[in-house]
């Protein structure tokens, strides 16, 4: 018997059989970060020359690479982060995955990978989702995290782009992304290392950004802290992100309150979150700009009483209030090291848009099933 189709014919369905609820209610009660998968993800293989192959649905399973394979080697290797939110009339949707599918492929393009049609990538999700349906977690805050990848299979040992190609995805129901929730962190200004250069590969989403991060992250438990804020890698002096998020400032201007979020000079990771909120803001009343913000402004307009507010923000964990910051400088305290009303305005109503408790006034939400 020929193996069952997707109805766009593109993938074969070869889900697993469900785990039974008990085994899943166990894991989904306290989901954390990225700890339990579904039972299931896609795979596409890419070939130079033939292109795209046919998708699968199939069981979660280790994916078989050979030990010559140029992503064990050279790294090629991207992914993305997006979310599927249950809704109040029982449907799924996903936040913006055209938004993750086109930045995939800005990550590919940046590392001589091949682009993977929209089209594929969104339908991938779709058959992941609906086939997984049952871990879409329903709370607000909570969701199912979907991982998509990229890395290059070829066995080949020379320095050159591979010729052949996997994408992935896999799915993990999410809840808080830090341990402690929404409660605000305290940073650390890494003036030792940095994230990304002009010309590197800051704006791309691949894995070698993450590996060369965790070292700063590291001296930033040593002191104290529990994320690094990362600065420019010329000047050494203005503020870029949050660990693996996109930071804002709230400023107080003539009475009017303003999100600030440093611009997208290409080394920063041009975050969903961060444009979204950005609009949301807007309809919400507040001024929105994009402009470069320095240590010493952070020191200085926090002092005097400008700057009232700071938050880090991304898929992961939404937003996250900075509460204390610490560099070879000093410490400041902000908020007296709580949230402030700006970033829990701006929380509740992106989280609200997503679960469906607001209308999609944007076109933001994709329906899955
Ligand atoms: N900055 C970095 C380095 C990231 O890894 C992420 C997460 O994807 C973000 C910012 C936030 O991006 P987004 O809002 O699209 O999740
Ligand atoms: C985010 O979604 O904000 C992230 O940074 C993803 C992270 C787990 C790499």
């Amino acid at each position: 018997m020929p193996p069952p189709l997707s109805a766009s014919g593109r993938f074969d369905l070869h889900p697993a059989p469900p785990v039974s609820d008990e085994t899943r209610a166990a894991k989904m009660k306290n989901p954390g970060f990225g700890r339990f998968f579904t039972e299931n993800m896609v795979v596409i293989p890419y070939k130079d020359g033939a292109g795209w192959g046919r998708g699968i649905l199939k069981p979660y399973s280790p994916i078989p690479i050979d030990p010559a394979g140029s992503v064990l080697h050279y790294g090629q290797a991207i992914f993305e982060g997006f979310k599927a939110y249950y809704q109040p009339d029982g449907s799924i949707k996903t936040f913006r995955p055209e938004a993750n599918a086109n930045r995939f492929n800005a990550s590919a393009d940046r590392l001589a990978m091949p682009n993977l049609p929209v089209e594929l990538f969104i339908e991938a999700a779709e058959l992941l989702i609906a086939q997984d349906r049952a871990w879409v977690p329903t709370s607000v805050g909570e969701s199912l995290y979907m991982r998509p990848f990229m890395i290059a299979t070829e066995a080949a040992l020379g320095v050159k782009p591979s010729n052949e190609y996997l994408f992935v995805l896999i799915a993990s129901p999410a809840g808080a992304y830090f341990p402690q929730g929404v409660k605000p962190v305290t940073v650390w200004i890494s003036e030792d290392y940095v994230r990304a250069a002009p010309g590197g590969t800051g704006f791309a989403k691949c894995a070698g950004n993450y590996a060369a991060s965790l070292v700063a992250q590291h001296q930033a438990k040593n002191e104290g802290c529990d994320q690094v804020v990362w600065i420019d890698a010329i000047h050494r002096k203005y503020i870029e992100e949050m660990g693996g998020m996109n930071i804002f400032f709230v400023y107080v201007e003539n009475g009017k309150t303003i999100i600030v979020t440093p611009t997208l000079t290409g080394t920063l990771l041009p975050g969903i979150t961060r444009l979204s909120l950005l609009e949301v803001a807007k309809e919400l009343g507040f001024g929105a700009e994009e402009r470069k913000i320095s240590i010493d402004d952070w020191e200085t307009d926090l002092r005097e009483g400008r700057m009232t507010e700071a938050f880090a923000c991304g898929t992961a964990a939404v937003i996250t209030p900075i509460g204390t910051v610490k560099s070879t400088r000093g410490t400041w305290v902000i908020k007296d090291g709580n949230q402030g009303p700006v970033s829990a305005k701006l929380r509740e109503t992106l989280l609200n848009i997503q679960h469906g408790v607001v209308p999609d006034t944007h076109g933001w939400m994709h329906k899955i099933v």
